[in-house]
């Protein structure tokens, strides 16, 4: 099949497509605060990694409407500061409730179930429940259309106990349980098979 995305009925519904074949996605659950200190917390799969040297990282809120950003990007663009919160399995159905359409005045936090601790490098607190947070500023926000990308420079990472080896750095698979994205409207994956493939020489 061929979709040609340059204009027309498949650039209208190019979200369902493309959001369902790049997959699975990692999921930032973004905490943010406003100007009162009111603590924002949101799910965006459209994010990764970016870089390590300096740490980089990288989400794209959709505008709500044309000019309009999503409370997240509106707080960091106010406040320069975010939290990158990692979900696994357990806060699976806590990281979906926050994704409500509720107003500023609302704390998805309170609404989810979830507590919030202080953060080490930025005023966003993290989320309690969450087993890996990254600590962020943002480096810079693009307007591409109706999409931002906020891309964050990571000040310090919080990894809860048993995940991470202290030498070694070194991730155990059978501790960190993360979930993806996938398929449009609600597909997730779990994260436990896995195989190992050494790049060749
Ligand atoms: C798993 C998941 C992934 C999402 N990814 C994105 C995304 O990448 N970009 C986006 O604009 N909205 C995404 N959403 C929707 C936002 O979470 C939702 O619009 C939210 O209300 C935004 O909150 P805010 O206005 O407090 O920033 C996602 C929702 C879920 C459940």
């Amino acid at each position: 099949m061929e979709f040609d995305l340059t204009g027309g009925e498949y650039l209208a519904r190019a979200y369902k497509l493309l959001a369902g074949l790049v997959t699975p996605r990692p999921i930032a659950w973004v905490t943010t605060q406003d100007e009162e200190g009111r603590v924002n917390a949101a799910p965006f799969s459209f994010f990764n990694l970016l870089g390590t040297d300096p740490p980089m990282l990288g989400f794209a809120p959709g505008d709500r409407e044309p000019g309009v950003p999503k409370d997240t990007a509106r707080n960091i663009r106010r406040t320069r500061e975010f939290v990158v919160n990692l979900v696994d399995e357990s806060c699976a159905e806590a990281m979906n409730l926050t994704s409500s359409d509720v107003g500023p005045e609302v704390s998805e936090i309170e609404l989810a179930g979830l507590h919030t601790v202080p953060s080490r490098a930025v005023a966003p607190p993290r989320i309690a429940e969450a087993p890996v947070a990254l600590e962020c500023t943002e480096w810079a926000t693009l307007e591409m259309g109706g999409n931002r990308l906020v891309v964050g420079l990571i000040r310090h990472v919080f990894v809860r106990e048993g995940l991470v080896d202290p030498h070694t750095l070194l991730v155990d698979p059978e501790a960190f349980l993360p979930i993806g994205r996938m398929e449009v409207p609600s597909g997730y994956c779990r994260t436990r098979d896995r195989f190992q493939m050494p790049r060749p020489r």
